[in-house]
């Protein structure tokens, strides 16, 4: 006798996108030890924590150490500090009534949008956009529902809506029923956006098909333009059928510190397998509750400064920084002829490759003559072959050393 393994995960690709990049820049360093290579391939930000953040952290550290504030466990669903300053700072002004009980804290979005499926039975049908963030795919083809691989890399029980630029990167509702519904706007990776006439559609068609929509929200703090929503909730009704996820790490810059959160509306049911009506949010309250032991106090703490005064002025200062980032990267590579996407609320660039070049050999051109990291967008999905993401994480200074570089090889 021996384990027998989850099958499933022999369907996956070998490796995760950014693990891949990471390989291949290790190589290329090996190689190239005297090259300054610059990165702007997985969006992990430069800047550090804010001033008024960290002193919260530290304070909340200190308290740690004294036995009278010393805390042990802390509520698994995250503290109610954190979670009114959510409520009070990111929906009541936009009119959004969330109750504390919806509001979820948790160590990162990426987590949550991999974690969230395995509350679903394996006979929903998937639907996502195509190109898209990896692990929506990944986390759904571990659990069984992905079905075979086909011939182009596609899963076959998937439902994809392909984004390019041919149809504005505006994904066309789907032509069959699903159920879950997979959306990230401002989307990564191709950083645009959906207005608030698009976004509707899918929650009216949510709500005829009685699908869930899933809406990764983590970049929605780069968003510039006013008929661009900051959450699903803005939509009359969206309640009923959308779950969505934040991130403060690309708001504040916590992809090292970790924070995010998930809101999980009363309002949303699925059947049990004999048809009984069950509450989405009270199944997600019991998977957390046993599987996650919350986000440490000192991070909390650390978020809940996010949305102090001061707190809101250096992250507005350090967004502002990298979309400056952004508008640097679009003009640059506009007058080198480039087709360029996203950008404008996002702080992801989506850049159709020259020549019809493959994303992969755009990737090497780039790395070997420029000595800049990007990701290739056919690591996204079929979609995104022909493209190739840059990030504006990087710092104003090689922001431009790296537009440079792109401006003296040859296209
Ligand atoms: C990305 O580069 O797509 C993101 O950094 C990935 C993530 O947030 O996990």
């Amino acid at each position: 006798m021996s384990v027998t393994i989850n099958d499933n995960y022999l369907l996956l690709q070998d490796s995760y996108l950014f693990v891949d990049i990471a390989r291949r820049l290790e190589n290329f360093q090996n190689e190239n030890p005297d090259k300054n290579v610059i990165k702007m391939g997985i969006g992990d930000v430069t800047k550090p924590l804010s001033k008024t953040v960290i002193k919260a952290f530290k304070d909340a550290v200190d308290e740690m150490s004294d036995f009278n504030s010393f805390r042990g466990y802390g509520p698994e669903q995250g503290y109610s500090f954190l979670v009114e300053a959510i409520i009070k700072n990111d929906f009541k002004p936009s009119g959004i009534n969330i109750d504390t009980d919806e509001v979820f804290i948790s160590d990162g979005a990426k987590c949550d949008t991999g974690n969230i499926q395995e509350i679903f039975g394996l006979d929903n049908k998937v639907c996502v956009t195509d190109p898209i963030y990896p692990v929506y795919v990944d986390t759904n083809v571990m659990a069984g529902r992905g079905g075979s691989i086909t011939n182009n890399g596609t899963y076959s029980s998937i439902v994809y809506m392909s984004c390019t630029q041919e149809n504005n990167f505006i994904p066309e509702l789907p032509k069959e029923p699903v159920d879950l519904i997979y959306l990230c706007f401002p989307n990564n990776p191709t950083g645009t956006t959906l207005n608030k006439d698009q976004l509707s559609k899918f929650v009216e068609f949510a709500k005829e098909n009685n699908s869930i929509i899933l809406f990764d929200a983590a970049y929605e703090s780069f968003i510039r333009e006013n008929d661009v929503p900051h959450s699903i909730y803005e939509i009359d009704g969206a309640k009923e059928v959308a779950i969505e996820f934040r991130s403060f790490s690309k708001t504040a810059g916590f992809t090292g510190t970790r924070c995010a959160y998930t809101i999980v509306p009363k309002e949303l049911y699925g059947l049990s397998s004999n048809g009984e009506k069950i509450s989405v949010n009270e199944l997600w309250n019991r998977r957390q509750t046993t599987k996650f032991n919350g986000v440490s106090y000192p991070v909390q703490k650390a978020a809940e400064a996010t949305f102090s005064i001061e707190g809101k002025k250096e992250i507005k200062e350090n967004i502002d920084y990298y979309m400056e980032n952004a508008k640097i990267i679009r003009n640059s590579l506009s007058n080198l002829g480039l087709n360029i996407y996203g950008g404008v609320n996002s702080p992801y660039i989506w850049v159709k490759t020259p020549n019809n070049m493959k994303s992969w050999d755009f990737f090497d051109l780039l790395l070997n003559e420029a000595n800049i990291v990007g990701t290739a967008g056919s690591g996204f999905g079929l979609s995104g072959e022909g493209y190739l993401r840059l990030t504006a994480f990087n710092t104003l200074e090689n922001t431009k050393e790296a537009m440079d570089r792109m401006s003296k090889i040859k296209l």
